[in-house]
């Protein structure tokens, strides 16, 4: 068991907290705060037991200088501080005096969020490559790690790996504690029957995850481009939708292994070009030579629907047709729907699109858990150990 909040004196310390600020941004205004919002807590907890809060955290990916200014944790600091109610000094420095001296006049129950930790990777990856250097840094501004960025715990850089190797005392935080919670449940002895909905564009980006859950789940449901090539590995006609034409053996054998487990959809939303506009139905599985498949068609939302309605733990990650199209976000929406409907069921979303999707339908409150993390979910839906929590103390 890992060290949680619960074990540590913070009164007087100086404590770094890792968080995951990674929002979507477009001219400095944050589209999406949920990352903000659930890291409130563990800096709620740790102001009302005296500390002083240091946080880091990456915001995209940081590759030339000119991503410097797009990439400024500035909004984050403004938005944190309105959550928060209370002022963030924000610096920034990722390094230096400017941001010693704030840490160091820092007083108790005071927040400071430095720059972006990835503007340190312009310079041989830094932060990215966990710099033994840079983690031994960061790690000297302060007494206690706190590790909540529960979105980058399948990452192993210098801002939380790095600082936790090097660090007196280190714990996880309550976005962490709760994340590996719930996610745990949904996989480790669950309520059956286990219902898994994946969707997406690749099968590659989801085979771990098929691999560990087909031992878990009573039924995989696949939608989304992803399932084109399971249908190709069946012999059906997938017209000018994309496949991976190398994962095609691979579908075909989990096809073979698990017969009868894996749903694949019976109908679908075509388009002759990858645009938003209105879609024809196909009839059957197969999709017309030069039609795009953009959606599951109406016979498939039943099916699914009806294999939704039975279960009792529900894992979804990926949306099953192309959400952000108004034209061919309607199974997703009908998921969304079924599943908020539902009474005693224990229903986890993935982060990423899913996640965005299940926002987005209104039904937000009505899912047992929505995941802030895209791939450190999926990592641990496969059964992957996540390197950040792996570093932090045991009790
Ligand atoms: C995420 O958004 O999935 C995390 O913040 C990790 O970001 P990364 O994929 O750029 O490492």
């Amino acid at each position: 068991m890992k060290k949680t909040l619960a074990d540590i004196n913070f009164k007087d310390k100086k404590v770094l907290v890792r968080a995951d600020f990674n929002v979507p941004l477009v001219d400095d205004v944050i589209s999406d705060d949920n990352r903000i919002i659930s890291a409130i807590p563990t800096i709620q907890y740790l102001l009302d037991h005296d500390a002083k809060v240091i946080l880091l955290s990456h915001l995209g990916r940081i590759k030339r200088s000119e991503d410097l200014k797009k990439y400024s944790l500035k909004p984050v600091a403004k938005r944190l501080a309105e959550l928060l109610g209370t002022e963030v000094n924000f610096v920034d420095e990722i390094s230096r005096v400017t941001l010693q001296t704030a840490i160091n006049s820092l007083e108790n129950k005071q927040v400071l969020l430095m720059e972006n930790t990835r503007f340190a990777d312009l310079e041989n990856k830094r932060e990215s490559n966990n710099d033994a250097i840079l983690g031994k840094y960061w790690a000297s501004l302060g007494d206690v790690f706190v590790n909540d960025a529960f979105g980058t715990a399948h990452r192993e850089h210098a801002s939380n790996v790095g600082i936790a190797t090097n660090i007196n005392e280190s714990c996880i935080g309550l976005l962490v504690e709760k994340e590996l919670a719930m996610l745990n449940k949904a996989i480790i002895n669950p309520e059956r029957p286990v219902v898994v909905i994946l969707g997406g564009a690749k099968v590659s980006d989801k085979i771990g995850v098929i691999d560990h859950l087909l031992k878990v789940a009573d039924k995989i449901i696949i939608g989304g481009a992803m399932s084109f090539t399971f249908l190709k590995a069946q012999e059906f006609n997938i017209g000018k939708s994309l496949i991976e034409e190398d994962k095609i053996e691979l579908a075909k054998q989990y096809l073979q292994k698990a017969i009868g487990k894996i749903i694949l959809p019976i109908d679908h939303l075509m388009s002759k070009e990858f645009v938003d506009q209105s879609g024809i139905n196909s009839t059957d599985a197969n999709i017309a030579d030069d039609y795009i498949g953009m959606d599951i068609g109406a016979k498939t939302i039943t099916l699914f629907n009806n294999y939704i309605k039975e279960a009792k733990t529900i894992i979804w990650n990926g949306p099953v047709g192309v959400f952000e199209m108004k034209n061919f976000n309607k199974g997703t929406l009908a998921i969304c729907e079924t599943i908020a409907h539902l009474n005693n069921v224990f229903s986890i979303v993935g982060g990423g699109d899913s996640a965005a999707a299940a926002i987005q339908s209104g039904f937000k409150d009505k899912f047992s858990y929505i995941s802030t993390g895209g791939g450190a979910s999926l990592e641990l839906l496969e059964g992957k150990p996540l390197p950040a929590i792996e570093v932090i103390q045991d009790k």
